[in-house]
């Protein structure tokens, strides 16, 4: 049984991720503020084991990880998908202020890098293959204007799988990619839609020439990734190219 672990699970591209793992039988442990994707059958709910959490709190958000984990069988391996973000505060540079800036990053960087803490030290003793997904974003390799909050912190992300990656060595048992998943039709996009600031004519454009991926088949993609047989073999990456490239390169 592999154990898939899931951040940001109540709407958008988490929750279709967790409706896809629920589908194809696999046990499932996800939080977000919100309540659980709904729609699930019973045998799907049964599998789903939810808590309601604010990630914004990386240490709740790391005990949560290691009771999840430690509460259930995953003697096949371990997946963690670290999904949750936010993008705001879109401002200029000069109009950040300390509050924002800090909600902002305990969400998209702290927290991860203590969820994966708490992730591995739950599944250290098993010697179950470990696997971990960070949803990145193109923002993480290219600056956007007023988005720099939410640029640093990816970029974050990013170099924290490099060092991950770094630490535990040749041997395969734990591997981490960060992702960058392209441009999905969830409530972020609506969000960067609705904020008046330089890259905002491009996105309404996407949509509404009917460019954005539909957070299923983004999911799909996303977790078709997940089991590559090269999985780990580029530790930062886009589904834009590796959509095109074969398995093990
Ligand atoms: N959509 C895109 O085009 C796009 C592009 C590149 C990267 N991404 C990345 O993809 C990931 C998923 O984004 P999405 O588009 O699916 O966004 P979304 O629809 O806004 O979903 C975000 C998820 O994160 C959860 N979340 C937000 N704040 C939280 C908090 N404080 N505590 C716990 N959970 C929290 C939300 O649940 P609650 O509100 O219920 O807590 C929700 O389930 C993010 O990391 C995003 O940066 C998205």
């Amino acid at each position: 049984m592999t154990l898939h672990v899931v951040t940001g699970a109540s709407r958008g591209l988490g929750a279709a991720m967790v409706r896809q793992l629920l589908r194809e039988g696999h046990e499932v442990a996800a939080a977000a503020r919100g309540p659980a994707p709904e729609g699930l059958d019973e045998a799907s709910s049964a599998r789903l084991h939810w808590t309601s959490l604010d990630l914004g709190d990386p240490e709740a958000a790391r005990r949560w990880v290691v009771q999840a984990v430690a509460a259930r069988p995953h003697a096949d391996g371990a997946v963690l998908v670290l999904n949750a973000g936010m993008l705001e505060p879109v401002l200029p540079v000069a109009s950040l202020d300390a509050a924002s800036l800090d909600a902002h990053m305990r969400l998209n960087l702290l927290s991860p890098m203590l969820v994966t803490a708490g992730f591995l030290q739950a599944t250290a003793s098993s010697g179950t293959p470990r696997r971990i997904l960070a949803v990145s974003s193109g923002a993480a390799r290219r600056g956007i204007p007023h988005w720099s909050a939410y640029c640093a912190a990816k970029a974050g992300l990013d170099g924290f799988v490099r060092a991950l990656n770094a630490e535990s060595g040749p041997d395969g048992s734990v591997r981490a990619v960060s992702l960058a998943p392209g441009v999905i039709d969830t409530a972020m996009q609506a969000v960067i839609r609705g904020i008046e600031a330089p890259q905002r004519e491009r996105f309404l454009r996407l949509h509404a020439d009917g460019q954005l991926a539909t957070p299923e088949d983004a999911a799909a993609a996303l977790l078709g990734y997940l089991r590559r047989n090269g999985f780990g073999s580029h530790e930062t990456d886009d589904i834009r190219i590796a959509i095109g490239r074969p398995d093990q390169e």
